[in-house]
């Protein structure tokens, strides 16, 4: 039995972003951003759902690029507080420690703190109401070297990503692998 909610925009969970810009001056900026995910595989993109007021949606506009890092355990408090401040009023990147890098491949920057980034330019605007969709499409992903895995590929137990609970506003770990995927559905096929 389920009790109705009505209509909100309750998901569980959501990854939580680091969406990395710079403004109309050149001044870089990063917020946070819990609305968004990957959105198409060929070309690869990615969504983030940005507010007008927000500094970055002038500077994603502006630039045509943004990028995305995925924000982390280690830097929980860092993260949190890229999304209560402004790039309007604050260098965030000074104020929290974070060490920049400037994009070679697009026009944004990103914090080296945080073991994942993408690099997005502008694909797509989509007005949808107070929030507007960004798709960016990733021209490179870069990934900590020390988060990778025999494979080759990046390793979520060593990334440590935080996700979002977005009905009591918390940041969470990811657990252990439970299951593959595409393969522990086969005893039912
Ligand atoms: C956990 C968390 C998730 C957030 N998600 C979003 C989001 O998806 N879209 C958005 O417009 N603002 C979101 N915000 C709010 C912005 O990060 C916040 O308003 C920030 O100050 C904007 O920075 P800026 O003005 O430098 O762009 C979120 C904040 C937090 C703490």
């Amino acid at each position: 039995m389920k009790k109705s909610l009505g209509a909100k925009t309750l998901l569980f969970p959501t990854p939580v972003l680091m969406i990395g810009t710079y403004d109309k001056a050149g001044k870089p900026n990063v917020m946070n951003a819990a609305w968004g995910g990957i959105c198409c595989s060929d070309p690869p993109c990615v969504t983030v759902s940005i507010r007008k007021a927000r500094h970055t949606y002038d500077s994603i506009l502006e630039r045509k690029a943004f990028t995305v890092g995925v924000a982390c355990e280690a830097k929980i408090a860092e993260a949190d507080y890229v999304g209560i401040s402004s790039g309007r009023d604050v260098d965030k990147f000074a104020v929290a420690g974070l060490t920049l890098v400037r994009s070679e491949l697009v026009d944004a920057p990103y914090a080296e703190e945080f073991p994942v980034v993408l690099e997005c330019r502008l694909l797509h605007t989509l007005e949808i109401g107070i929030h507007t969709q960004f798709i960016g499409e990733i021209v490179d992903l870069k990934v900590d070297l020390n988060t990778l895995s025999e494979d080759g590929l990046p390793d979520i137990l060593k990334i440590k990503p935080l996700v979002y609970d977005t009905a009591h506003k918390g940041y969470h770990a990811v657990g252990p692998l439970l299951a593959k995927a595409f393969s522990v559905g086969k005893k039912l096929l």
